[in-house]
């Protein structure tokens, strides 16, 4: 008996890109390179209870108004270099820089794609060794050939997403993708330093027993999505309720979860943020394409699939349902039926 063959990312992606004869292996070299900065980033995450250098906030808030981390501004700047790197990214929008990133060089500005990161997702965990993750976003550019990006190239639909992945440092480092034609896992192999094929055309069930979504915001919540939550808590032998509630506040650990066993995560709008907290570009659109492709569903809470919202800004927030689809349409129904006011039922 044979063990089967270890398959590492750069492997996996050559053999996807000679099933299109007319690939000219840019996608793929762009991959390779997210797999490159990913690595670096681990490695540093891996150390953070050793260097304390990179503990903590280094005093700056990002144009959200959110405390940077020193390692949100570490994981940007390692992501970016590595995009520019590449020679085929035209430019970059991330979570962390207030104006698109435009690269000048004229490797770069002959390329065809733009990229869209959220470097480091859930970082008020990195201090206390839970898990974070990074998330991507692949377009192709809008602008003309040879001609610099602009914010009009970032702001396409989701559905025009080319691929999307994230990586998740976790009890261990995966990286799972998509370039439309499924879902695909790798788990990082520290020996060896390679990402190591698990699991290719992942499904995720149509149904589970997770609910995750911020609870302490309760009393802010429409009553739609109150509803919703007393309804996960009810006791149904039939549906197999009360369902479980798991909620690590880092959404690529949360989405990674629920996308394996099952279940749902809700950033829902609230009383005091009326497009709730989670930015389309950066994780709503690459979480929510993982997902189809997985068999799972995303959209706004308003019937509105997410990869379908023609964005208007960079930086815009959405209220943000995801993961099995018969949850997904639930939460729709309970919304629809009960409406996106707010009441001081509790
Ligand atoms: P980021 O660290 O990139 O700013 O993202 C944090 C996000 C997301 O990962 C997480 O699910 C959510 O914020 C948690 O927000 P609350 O603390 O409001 O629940
Ligand atoms: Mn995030
Ligand atoms: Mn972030």
């Amino acid at each position: 008996m044979h063990e089967s063959k270890i398959q590492t990312l750069n492997e996996v992606i050559i053999q996807e890109q000679s099933a299109f004869p007319y690939a000219k292996g840019e996608l793929s070299r762009l991959l390779m390179h997210i797999g490159l900065a990913a690595k670096i980033v681990n490695s540093k995450i891996n150390k953070a209870g050793l260097d304390t250098s990179i503990l903590g906030s280094n005093e700056k808030q990002n144009i959200q108004g959110e405390t940077q981390q020193k390692l949100d501004d570490f994981a940007n700047t390692i992501f970016i270099k590595a995009l520019q790197a590449s020679g085929i990214v035209c430019g970059v929008a991330s979570e962390e820089d207030d104006e698109i990133v435009v690269f000048n060089d004229n490797l770069s500005l002959d390329g065809s794609y733009i990229i869209c990161i959220d470097p480091l997702d859930g970082s008020s965990n990195i201090d206390v060794n839970v898990s974070v993750g990074s998330i991507f976003s692949i377009y192709r550019k809008i602008s003309s050939f040879g001609r610099k990006v602009t914010n009009e190239d970032f702001l396409q639909p989701g559905n025009k997403q080319v691929a999307a992945g994230y990586v998740i440092y976790g009890s261990s480092t995966m990286l799972v993708y998509t370039t439309g034609y499924g879902t695909t896992a790798f788990t990082y192999e520290p020996a060896i330093g390679e990402f190591c094929l698990s699991t290719k055309f992942m499904t995720t069930p149509e149904s589970g027993r997770i609910y995750s979504i911020n609870e302490g915001n309760y009393i802010k919540f429409p009553i739609g999505i109150k509803k919703y939550i007393k309804y996960c808590q009810e006791n149904d032998p039939i549906s197999n309720r009360p369902y479980t509630l798991r909620y690590i506040g880092s959404l690529v650990a949360d989405f990674h979860r629920n996308l394996l066993k099952g279940g749902i995560y809700i950033y829902p709008k609230t009383a005091v943020s009326c497009f709730g907290k989670l930015r389309l570009l950066y994780e709503c659109n690459p979480i929510a394409f993982l997902a189809e492709q997985a068999g799972g569903k995303a959209t706004d809470g308003y019937g509105n699939r997410i990869l379908d919202i023609k964005p208007e800004s960079i930086h815009q927030r959405v209220p943000f349902v995801v993961g099995s689809a018969k949850m997904v349409l639930k939460v729709e129904e309970f919304m629809q039926e009960f409406g996106d006011g707010y009441n001081d039922e509790h």
